[in-house]
């Protein structure tokens, strides 16, 4: 195939608006997978993709179709097909919009979609203008014309209003029955350019994406730009001056196909002998080794938004942890990870993710993909801190920010976003008093429609990152939608907000908040932790302070005598580690709940084995050292989780 016959696009769109449908829907006109093949969303391989219905990692297939576009007469063209189309999906959650920008680097064009009854929405607006900006042909597509409340007329307008897309261009759909779809290809062919690429030039091919596969090692997706390339072909990496020979390569049809050559504006996957995904620089120009090249434009690296620390549920686990963080990262190069370790929780990894819903779908995979058990921290954002000798630090970790009696915090700047949010019109009142309660600063407010209106604020991206979307829709009903774009950074008034347990900070429940909401969060998170530890034997300090200001106290309810557990209790580490509290926060205990401990450590005891009653009582001195290197009282997973939703 050569370039003239190849076109390479992607479909965009807001998040449900149908895309991995609509992609089904061309796969299975093509042939590529079979009709009913039972597993909708094909392209959508991850299992939490699946569970959660979203696309995480972008997916390429290939396609072959006949038309007649370049044969004016219809009786040439050729039978097998005649043109090789390259799809690529992409995500449509704002957190992944790094991997939507990487996808259209290998695209021509691409299929813009929306909702029939829905409309324009803020992911719709944000994909228009990446791919506007990447010089892409788009296709308007108004999907899921079936619907009893489809308005196609109503989004043409939108189309034209918001992009200035000529209506008659937009093809109507519906990937649910069929409708209208075959419109689609031979929009593709007609309106989106073939690649530029020249083919008697040297080998240069952009990586687009990589991972890990047990039996072939690392895996790259490509686009071939320039020239061609061959299995068994010497080639070399810019980014890192290594070189390799080519194993195998092919294209994705939809699963790995190898066709031993790849030509000038194709995109497949190469197979090269790199051992870890680390050698995969994504954005990179591979080259015939010894040929002499100029680098492809490469992508922005990926931005790191919100941090948080990863511990292993039982401290034990760490290896294993460890383990699987190596290998889900080898498949996730946009996270980063550097060991790390609390007074609380031991040693752990602070993870730095592209927003809440990567993180939390990281969390997912490691716990259904590798069976980690793990803690993870109150999520932060990088602030930067400036100190009295002038130094400049960012600050990762809130637990990192000691008070240093040598040095005076000078100055604090943290990270805005500008956020997009659509909206229909009578919600606005309440998403200004939002916005405004999260310190924004509005910078747009327009109408799309006589029903819609779009609005635009700087916020700090701390304030997005916790809870802002949930809050978001429940004061719209869920009609808003929103996605934002990172901004610089902003001088603000921070402080640190401590967490203490009878007395003793929780190094990894601190985090840095506004000063005008250090009072309402320091009192909000410790009515949380409240509800959350649970009723035990002796009465837990809850308290936020500021430096040594305490802002913020509670108690924990003691626990009925008659509840008490007296023979399994050393069977539940999670329970007998929270009875070894009782010692160390020896201003609190009462004395009647250590008694009772020391009798459920000797219950056990049936008999009077002395040997055992040692162990046991070894044990229990083994839990104080630990608790007094600990520190802390044991807190479950949910409370850091409902932790992190004080705003
Ligand atoms: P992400 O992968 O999360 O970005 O979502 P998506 O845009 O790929 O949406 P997806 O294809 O998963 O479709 C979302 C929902 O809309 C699914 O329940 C589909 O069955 C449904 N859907 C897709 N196309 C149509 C359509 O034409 N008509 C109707 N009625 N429903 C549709």
């Amino acid at each position: 195939y050569p370039p003239e016959r190849i076109r390479n696009f992607s479909i965009i769109a807001h998040v449900d608006h149908g895309k991995s449908t609509l992609a089904d829907r061309l796969l299975e006109l093509t042939a590529t997978i079979k009709r009913g093949h039972g597993q909708p969303q094909y392209l959508d391989k991850l299992q939490v993709e699946r569970e959660r219905g979203i696309t995480v990692k972008a997916q390429t297939a290939t396609m072959f179709h006949k038309h007649k576009f370049g044969f004016p007469d219809a009786s040439n063209i050729q039978d097998p097909p005649n043109f090789l189309l390259n799809l690529i999906d992409t995500p449509g959650h704002v957190d992944f919009s790094y991997e939507v920008s990487r996808s259209l680097a290998a695209c021509q064009g691409a299929l813009l979609v929306v909702d029939a009854a829905q409309g324009v929405q803020a992911q719709t607006v944000a994909n228009f203008y990446l791919a506007f900006e990447s010089n892409l042909s788009i296709i308007p597509v108004i999907n899921k014309i079936d619907q009893p409340t489809a308005d196609p007329d109503r989004v043409k307008a939108q189309l034209k209003s918001l992009f200035d897309l000529d209506p008659n261009d937009a093809l109507l759909t519906s990937a649910k029955t069929g409708q209208g779809l075959e419109q689609i290809l031979p929009a593709v062919i007609e309106r989106i350019p073939s690649p530029p690429g020249k083919c008697d030039s040297p080998l240069r091919m952009l990586l687009l994406d990589s991972y890990y596969d047990e039996y072939k090692g690392v895996i790259c997706h490509v686009a071939v730009v320039d020239g061609a390339l061959r299995k068994g072909d010497k080639i070399a990496s810019v980014a890192t001056g290594q070189n390799y020979e080519v194993l195998d390569v092919g294209i994705m049809h939809p699963e790995l196909t190898p066709t031993g050559v790849l030509f000038t504006g194709q995109v497949g996957y190469v197979v090269s002998g790199m051992r870890t995904t680390k050698e995969a620089r994504v954005g990179d120009t591979l080259y015939h080794a010894k040929s002499i090249v100029l680098p492809l434009p490469g992508f922005k690296p990926a931005k790191h938004m919100v941090f948080s620390g990863l511990y292993p549920a039982d401290g034990s686990d760490f290896d294993a942890l460890n383990h699987a963080i190596e290998r889900l990262t080898c498949n996730d190069a946009s996270v980063s990870v550097t060991k790390e370790s609390s007074t609380a929780l031991g040693m752990g990894f602070r993870c730095g993710f592209l927003g809440l819903l990567h993180m939390d779908v990281f969390h997912q995979r490691l716990e259904q993909e590798y069976g980690a058990r793990i803690i993870s921290t109150i999520p932060t954002v990088p602030y930067i801190f400036e100190y009295s000798d002038g130094s400049k630090i960012q600050v990762q970790n809130p637990a990192s920010l000691a008070s240093n009696p040598g040095k005076r915090v000078t100055a604090c700047w943290e990270p805005s976003v500008i956020a997009t949010i659509i909206i229909p019109s009578e919600y606005v009142g309440p998403v200004i008093t939002l916005c405004s309660e999260r310190r924004g600063e509005q910078l747009e407010y327009s109408f799309i429609d006589n029903q819609r209106a779009l609005m635009k604020y700087r916020l700090p991206l701390r304030e997005i990152i916790v809870d802002f979307y949930n809050e978001l829709k429940s004061i719209t009903s869920g009609y808003a939608t929103f996605d934002y774009e990172d901004s610089e950074y902003q001088k603000s008034d921070l402080v640190k907000l401590d967490i203490l347990l009878n007395g003793q900070p929780v190094d990894a429940m601190a985090t840095i908040v506004h000063n005008l909401k250090a009072q309402r969060i320091g009192r909000e998170l410790v009515e949380k932790l409240k509800k959350f530890i649970d009723r035990q034997m002796f009465e837990i300090t809850i308290q936020a302070a500021i430096g040594s200001k305490v802002i913020a106290r509670e108690t924990t309810f003691l626990l009925n005598p008659k509840h008490w557990i007296p023979d399994s209790v050393f069977h539940n580490d999670w329970i007998s580690f929270s009875l070894r509290q009782t010692l160390h926060f020896g201003s609190s205990f009462s004395p009647c709940s250590i008694s009772a401990m020391r009798k459920n450590v000797l219950a056990k005891c049936y008999g009077g084995d002395v040997t055992r009653k040692k162990k046991l009582l070894e044990k229990q001195k083994e839990g104080k050292k630990r608790m007094k290197r600990v520190g802390s009282v044991d807190i479950p997973q949910e409370a850091f989780h409902e932790l992190l939703k004080v705003s």
